[in-house]
């Protein structure tokens, strides 16, 4: 059971009353920002079904609002309406653009501003943006021709944009980060010749998709997709997205209903495009009861059902290679690694420390906190499983991610947990407290 205490932000957890029913999670939130952005600067109209309709995706609307492209009210189940200004046709905004926690809105704005000729941009966001490394995306932009300035030498924000004419160029990106990757293939669109951005690894490839179905002309090549060529000149169309669920809100039901004795869950409507779901090929690897039904591709992505059941689970080891393909499910496997049987090893996730917060840190604390037994790596953790945890005071530390994972350990701990600063959750799931009352019998 859960529920609200006096104080707005503590959340009271506890019980392990199996999961039992449907659930149909949030649309998702990398998909969300690209139809808003991508549609901005189409020409004509764009409409997205299944927009996510968290405090991220707002921030993004907010800066495109602010810069003259006129969105629908962003509402629970509404059809959401964008009236693209062009490639060329963004205003300058007469305040600072404020990206709210949501490091996709920075990042791509950066791509998305850089070439915008004799115009200006500042870009700042809350106090934990404001502490996440941009030079990543500044310094291949710089690359490009173009003029990003800030705080620490330009990484940090506040941010200072000034548009200018970008050239094409070939970047090999150090991270295998598809918020850079992104940005670049949005600067890409209005430089003079073309760009190749080559990743290291290959990260989610949402923009690829969805920029290609707008008319942009992409080529993807190199070894598994690493190499992505962009060729200016075209404009963009508007077009009809349809957002799948979220695979990373999926994830908290997945590992909730293969832990929670006699838990039945089924989650529909969960994309599944493979760039995303290295979550179930894991789980699978750990011997959790999960099947996946109704598969199709709606709208350029994968999309299915998927059951889950109750099940003892075996320890897992993760590495780089998996982990660009399951990097905000670190977090909730953390938690799934306390309670499966024998040692689970997370290497090669550095990333995790530039965050929304520092997870690897985070969530080693939080779990201590529970009383897990877990050993926090430069790049990873190791994490003891079999562990019978013991309610605590908790905190998500401002983390949407945290706040959920923390929810689910919370009900698997003996005794009550009051988790402090929940209210996080809403940056990328606001029904999740709600869900999770309903789902808990
Ligand atoms: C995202 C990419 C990932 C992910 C973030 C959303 C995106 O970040 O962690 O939640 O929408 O491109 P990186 O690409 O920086 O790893």
């Amino acid at each position: 059971m859960s529920f609200n205490s006096n104080s707005s932000s503590i959340r009271l957890l506890r019980g392990k009353g199996p999961l039992i029913g449907k659930v149909r999670v949030p649309g998702d939130k990398s998909i969300s920002h690209r139809a808003l952005l991508f549609g901005a600067i189409a020409d004509g109209i764009t409409t997205v079904e299944g927009l996510l309709p968290a405090e991220d995706p707002l921030s993004t609307a907010k800066c495109l609002r602010a810069m003259g492209v006129s969105i629908s009210p962003i509402e629970k189940e509404a059809k959401i309406q964008i009236e693209g200004v062009g490639l060329n046709g963004l205003q300058e905004p007469e305040e600072i653009l404020n990206c709210g926690n949501s490091g996709t809105t920075m990042r791509l704005m950066l791509g998305l501003l850089a070439g915008k000729q004799g115009r200006h941009f500042v870009l700042t966001g809350d106090a934990s943006l404001r502490k996440r490394p941009m030079k990543r995306v500044g310094q291949p932009l710089e690359a490009m021709g173009a003029l990003v300035q800030g705080r620490s030498n330009g990484n940090l924000a506040p941010l200072s944009i000034s548009g200018r004419q970008l050239h094409g160029a070939v970047i090999g990106t150090p991270v295998a980060s598809a918020q850079v990757k992104s940005a670049l293939l949005l600067a890409a669109l209005t430089a003079e010749g073309e760009t190749t951005v080559i990743e290291p690894a290959h990260s989610r490839d949402h923009s690829e998709r969805m920029l290609r179905a707008f008319g942009a002309q992409i080529e993807i090549g190199g070894d598994m997709g690493r190499h992505i060529k962009v060729r200016p000149g075209s404009s963009l169309k508007g077009q009809e997205v349809i957002v799948p669920g979220d695979i990373s809100s999926a994830a908290f039901w997945l590992i909730a209903g293969s832990l929670i004795p006699r838990s039945q869950l089924t989650i529909e409507n969960v994309g599944l495009n493979p760039t995303r779901t290295g979550i179930l090929e894991v789980m699978k690897e750990m011997g959790a009861c999960i099947e996946i039904f109704d598969q199709k591709d709606i709208a350029g992505e994968p999309v299915g059902n998927i059951l889950v059941k109750h099940g003892t689970l075996k320890s897992f080891n993760i590495n780089e290679t998996l982990i660009p393909r399951l990097v905000d499910e670190i977090p909730i496997l953390t938690v799934a690694a306390c309670f499966c049987e024998g040692v689970s090893k997370i290497r090669g996730a550095s990333e995790l420390r530039v965050k929304e917060t520092d997870r690897l840190a985070v969530m080693a604390r939080q779990l201590k906190a529970l009383g897990a037994n877990i050993e926090e790596h430069d790049d990873g953790l190791t994490i003891q499983g079999n562990q019978s945890l013991v309610g605590a005071s908790i905190d998500s530390e401002t983390d949407h991610r945290v706040a959920m994972s923390l929810a689910i350990a919370a009900m698997l701990a003996n005794g009550d947990s009051q988790l402090a600063r929940s209210e996080a959750a809403a940056v990328s799931y606001p029904d999740f407290w709600d869900h999770l009352e309903r789902l808990q019998q």
